[in-house]
């Protein structure tokens, strides 16, 4: 948590910032496809289709990968897949199953119903585990789909990375009030009384492993107080505004059987769905304490 970012991403640092962006927006994909590998095995990749996905992630911060695989329910399958990333060590969250890998499914029991991953109910933009301790973020992700919706589940995608970059372009005081300790606080969680998770605060951009960029975000208005101020204002209509828009950045899936999504945790959300009763949606969600390595 100490860490310290790496320059470009130090709001007083003008020119490291203007070298990195430059790098980051040549050739940046400006479309989906560009980031889909279709690969044969997902438990065991050739090292061309393991290249292809790193550098997709190297440049986007995520690869989409379209395997063979179907409907096959095997949780070894994106265990395996995580590890040839080093993304090895699962956030154990509440919610998730025994082995550490959520099932994303529309759950009706009174535990699960409160909680909007398990409904159809479409999600509104973030990153996971906003809500952790800063000591335990969330820096890896992967979600693989096993079953598809009949209709609707799509996810729309942007790098945080580009999202730090259209804000600092618009001013850099609006990044640097995002980086303040206490940008942003989720009020405790209570179960029957009793304190399930305290207030959590923290700021919306902060170092991740090796001082790359990490972001917790959510853009719910419930739950969520955001520091009292002017500028930090500002910035988070700025980020409103800039999720909202139509933009080449934006990214926009609907994972299909055998396809998922391996990601530095980046900006997410989900459309509402409808099931086929017969074969209702099912997705695994994998959270990592590892960022991708490479
Ligand atoms: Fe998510």
């Amino acid at each position: 948590m100490n860490t310290r970012l790496l320059p470009q991403f130090d709001p007083g640092n003008e020119s490291a910032y203007q070298q990195w962006r430059e790098q980051k927006l040549l050739d940046y994909p400006a479309d989906i496809e560009q980031l889909i590998v279709e690969i044969r095995n997902p438990a065991q990749l050739s090292e061309a289709e393991r290249e292809a996905m790193l550098l997709s992630l190297r440049k986007s911060n995520m690869a989409i990968f379209a395997g063979p695989g179907g409907a096959d329910p095997d949780k070894a399958i994106p265990r395996r897949l995580g590890a040839q990333f080093g993304l090895l060590s699962l956030d154990n969250n509440t919610g998730a199953d025994d082995d550490g890998i959520t099932s994303l499914e529309v759950k009706n029991g009174a535990w699960h119903k409160q909680y909007i991953p398990y409904t159809n109910r479409p999600i509104h933009w973030h990153t996971d585990g906003y809500y952790n301790e800063l000591t335990r973020q969330v820096y890896g992700l992967q979600l693989h789909c096993v079953r598809a919706a009949a209709e609707g589940g799509e996810n729309a995608l942007m790098d945080h990375e580009i999202a730090y970059i259209l804000l600092r372009d618009r001013d850099p005081a609006l990044v640097e009030a995002l980086m303040h300790e206490d940008t942003m606080m989720i009020p405790e969680n209570r179960v029957d009384n009793r304190i399930d998770r305290p207030d959590r605060s923290g700021p919306v951009f902060m170092a991740g492993p090796g001082g790359t960029l990490h972001m917790r975000y959510t853009a719910r208005v419930r739950n969520v107080v955001w520091r009292q101020d002017a500028v930090t204002r500002q910035a988070v209509n700025a980020l409103d505004d800039i999720l909202g828009a139509d933009s080449s950045f934006i990214y926009r899936a609907t994972l299909q059987p055998g396809q998922g999504l391996i990601s530095n945790n980046v900006l997410h959300d989900r459309s509402g769905f409808n099931d086929d009763r017969e074969a209702p949606r099912l997705l695994y969600r994998l959270r990592y304490f590892d960022r991708v390595a490479g």
